[in-house]
């Protein structure tokens, strides 16, 4: 017999074309969860009603890891011969009458419960989660978000243990039982899926506050965390009452519940959750106080407190028909968590940095082996499409529908759209026909942003006729298959391939610094068109997706004078930062195809173009937060898919060799124009995560590690004040991540120094555990390595594994894809290792192979090994199996 362990097999697909409705609706689920020693107790009663439009004998119920207690209908215990039960579900076997009511008792073991999906053990709680399909790791149910039910919840538990019971809705009893025993009950007067049911029962303190709605409703507002931390609370409930505010006023969304409440927790797959009225975060996404949280941090925290608010509506109110349609709710609730960004924050900033984040995210996945479109056809795991693409580009695809029918009609949209469907579970044609019948904008061809994978390339090119005076501008767009369609057409579906309707913001910039027209939508809705533009009085440079309307890749050969025209004088502020990275990504481009070396490719025009902004800043002509983003190189991923794009193979050493080469050369042209604004921009006051203020932390902090890149040692004191003195975590923590990448004594001294002071506070750790992965120094493939047996990681706590593992293969790419190997050995080890207790953080570990066929012959193959080990893993999770076997493919 061979010994070659047989790897599992694909995981089976499944297909939106498959939907049917339910057969079987729940019209009220009873839970009463009893939390013992080692282990809880769930009883379940479910009113159940006939579908008839969608008869079956059989009532089929989803379960996973459940011990069935006992199952009874109508009160009559049910014999073995009247159900089935298999690893996945509970079937009762018909013929049944139109209405019943269904109760059964299972036994589940939330300490056991790595996944963190379902009912688990965390600190000194018990928490749930149930997106996407935890609801059935608690209980037999029909376990869909198009089946929506109205839930009571009692919670048993020890009193002195559990002192907080919660679930959602509002507290409608409470009583003591025998032996230090206490219970309270729920009841949420809203329908629901099951994906937005919560419990917890926990110790931890309470920070309470209020918000009066705009119909003068008197809301409880409160934030649960562990023991000792009140102090933290206090910018996650700020935000909440921001978010609350902004939502009435931009959307006329107004609260329907009398009780809101976050509770955080420090084990969590994600970034937090949007239960009704009892939404589950990860700590990351709650806790701040100044000397523990950075400013981007703080904003962080603004930006998933709204997202998971604005849920209320679009999510709760108006829910998924199926989890194909997820990005009906994500990307709408991210482009409004984006939309209030941009108002509570520096409008332009916030644009620049969510895009970079797309490019970066995004941008890589739709070119990978995972591509798919924001409404996928299929998925094995629907855990592996929470994405950057559903996600992220969902909202740039909605954002894409407010720029072709104004803001205004957008509006008037999303009013229909809740008229139409509130209370209901449905689907992202259903968001794009409320859009259109509002705005009378035909969509029929923009549709097919929500079905097609890949990031478009839209070529540009411009002539001016000075004779005519007129300007015309010739757009192609092109669009190559991606892995998606490949594997569609292996499961025999056709795709699409006719052109996108794009909507191109155009400028058109005079040589005098003004525009010749104010910015105009352009709709591009064939393969190529050109536009004209009449009485434009001199040759102008044109200035392409302004604020970047859509998420395409542009191709325009734009001169080294002409980007500096734009960096200077456009008058869309995304744009001045998008010429100054189009300029450095094409000498960069440049640096690398000369390995990476010497400075002969940076152009003067680029430097002087960085001396201008500093010298503006100086000055405080520009935003220094607008500065601070102008003065960031393409990130090295970004740069990596450039190159890719261009059909060459990636050459992660060069490309990092490149981009030092170029910071450095930066920095030491420009270093006493960087010393003098570092002056300039000494802090005036007490830290606030605010205003102004995080601009200029943010711009003196970029000139410091200019200044460390030219001249470690003349940098090395003022660093090392700032460590030691530096009174906010955005101050220290900048200054630790810059001594991080120094080879010096003084690295050292400086990590032990913070983990000495920091080990009690979890965040913060991880923060040190960041800085040490993503360091480029030799080594840190090692340092990561014995990183992983500090007492300070915890392989079961996902923070943890971002912090340290994510961070080295995501944001480390020299390192990750060194050329022997080594960090792709690692990445591997980590993910057999963690599959088997936590398949879906394991997986995104795994996602992080995506890329891996663009790298040369020596790295595929140690990749290939890596992926191979994993594949064969006995027993393999599908999330990893789905993953792997698409990277293998
Ligand atoms: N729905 C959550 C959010 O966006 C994300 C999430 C998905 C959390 C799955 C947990 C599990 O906002
Ligand atoms: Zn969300």
């Amino acid at each position: 017999m061979s010994a070659k362990p047989a790897h599992t097999e694909a995981p089976k697909a499944i297909y939106l074309k498959d939907y049917a409705p339910p057969a079987w609706w729940v019209d009220t689920v009873d839970l009463h969860v009893t939390i013992l020693d080692g282990y809880a107790e769930v009883t379940a009663t479910l009113a159940c009603r006939r579908n008839e439009a969608q008869r079956q004998d059989d009532l089929v119920l989803n379960g996973d890891e459940l011990a069935l207690q006992k199952v009874s209908l109508d009160g009559t215990l049910l014999p073995s011969s009247r159900y089935a039960l298999d690893a996945e579900t509970l079937t009762i076997r018909g013929p049944l009458p139109d209405r019943f009511a269904l109760e059964t008792l299972v036994r589940i073991e939330p300490d056991r419960n790595t996944q963190l999906s379902g009912l688990y053990k965390s600190a000194d709680g018990c928490f749930t989660q149930c997106e996407a399909q935890g609801f059935r790791r608690i209980t037999f149910f029909p376990d869909r978000p198009d089946v929506m039910a109205r839930y009571t919840c009692t919670v048993e538990a020890d009193a002195a243990r559990f002192p907080q019971l919660l679930s959602n809705g509002n507290l409608v009893a409470t009583g003591q039982g025998e032996a230090g025993r206490h219970w309270a009950k729920w009841q949420d007067p809203f329908a629901k899926p099951s994906y937005l049911f919560a419990m917890v029962a926990a110790k931890l303190d309470v920070l309470e506050d209020s918000f009066v709605t705009r119909s003068g409703r008197k809301v409880r507002c409160a934030v649960y965390v562990e023991p000792g931390r009140l102090d933290q609370c206090g910018h996650a409930m700020a935000a909440l009452k921001k978010a609350m505010k902004w939502d009435e006023e931009r959307f006329g969304l107004e609260l329907d519940l009398d009780t809101y409440m976050i509770v955080a927790v420090g084990d969590f797959n994600m970034g937090a959750m949007e239960n009704k009225g009892l939404n589950i975060f990860n700590t990351k996404y709650v806790l701040a106080r100044p000397d523990t949280a950075t400013d981007a941090d703080y904003q962080a925290i603004d930006r998933v407190v709204a997202h998971e608010y604005f849920h209320n509506w679009t999510g709760n109110r108006v829910t998924c028909r199926d989890w194909f349609q997820l990005s009906l709710k994500e990307g709408l609730t991210v482009y409004r968590d984006e939309q209030f960004g941009e108002d509570m924050h520096s409008r332009a900033v916030t644009r620049i940095q969510d895009v970079r984040g797309l490019r970066a995210g995004q941008f890589p996945e739709d070119a990978g082996p995972m591509a798919h479109p924001i409404r996928p056809a299929s998925y094995a795991e629907i855990n592996n499409f929470y994405t950057a693409t559903v996600y992220q580009k969902g909202a740039q695809v909605i954002r894409m529908i407010e720029t072709l029918i104004g803001r205004d009609m957008f509006r008037a949209g999303m009013d229909l759209y809740f008229a139409r469907h509130d209370g209901h579970a449905v689907t992202c044609e259903d968001f794009v026909q409320a859009m259109q019948d509002a705005s009378g904008v035909d969509l029929t061809q923009f549709r097919r942003w929500y079905s097609r994978a890949g990031t478009p390339r839209l070529k540009a090119a411009g002539h001016y006729d000075a004779a005519a005076k007129r300007y015309s501008l010739t757009l192609t767009q092109t669009l190559a298959p991606t892995a998606y369609e490949a594997r569609l057409a292996e499961a025999g579906i056709a795709s699409d391939n006719g052109p996108l309707h794009i909507p191109v913001a155009v400028g058109l910039v005079l040589p005098n610094g003004t525009d010749a027209v104010p910015t105009t939508v352009l709709s591009l809705t064939e393969t190529t068109q050109t536009f004209h533009f009449d009485d434009i009085a001199g040759a102008p440079v044109a200035s392409l997706l302004r604020g970047y309307s859509a998420p395409v890749q542009l191709d325009f050969q734009q001169g080294d004078d002409e980007l500096p025209h734009l960096m200077a004088h456009d008058s869309d502020a995304f744009n001045r930062w998008e010429a100054g990275q189009r300029l450095a990504t094409r000498a960069l481009l440049a640096g690398i195809a000369a390995g990476g070396n010497g400075v002969d490719w940076i152009p003067p025009a680029l430097v002087a173009a960085c001396a201008r902004i500093v010298a503006d800043a100086s000055a405080q002509r520009i935003d220094p937060a607008f500065a601070a983003e102008a003065l960031v190189l393409p990130p090295e991923q970004v740069l990596a898919e450039e190159v890719a794009a261009q059909g060459k193979t990636i050459d992660p050493d060069a490309i990092h060799r490149a981009r030092q080469q170029l910071r450095r050369h930066l920095a030491t042209s420009l270093f006493a124009a960087f010393d003098t604004l570092w002056q300039a921009l000494a802090p005036t006051g007490p830290y606030a995560p605010e205003g102004g203020q995080i601009g200029r932390r943010a711009l003196r902090n970029a000139c410091l590690a200019y200044l460390a890149e030219a001249d470690e040692q003349a940098a090395l004191p003022r660093l090392m004040k700032q460590f030691e003195q530096g009174g906010n975590m955005t101050d220290v923590g900048a200054a630790l991540g810059i001594l991080a990448n120094l080879d010096l004594p003084e690295r050292q001294t400086a990590l032990d120094a913070f983990y000495a002071k920091w080990q009690g506070e979890a965040l913060v750790v991880d923060k040190w555990l960041n800085v040490q992965a993503t360091s480029r120094l030799d080594g840190t493939t090692a340092r990561v390595r014995a990183l992983m047996q500090h007492p300070a990681f915890d392989l079961r706590n996902p923070n943890n594994v971002y912090a340290l593992v994510r961070a080295f293969c995501a944001a480390n790419p020299r390192h990750f894809h060194a050329a022997d190997g080594s960090g792709y050995a690692l990445a591997a080890d980590v993910v057999v290792e963690l599959q088997a207790n936590n398949p879906q953080v394991a997986s995104r570990i795994a996602r992080t192979f995506d890329r891996w066929r663009q790298f040369d012959a020596g790295r595929q193959a140690h990749a290939r090994a890596a992926l191979e080990r994993i594949r064969d893993q006995p027993g393999l999770a599908r999330d990893v199996a789905e993953v792997v076997g698409n990277a293998l493919r």
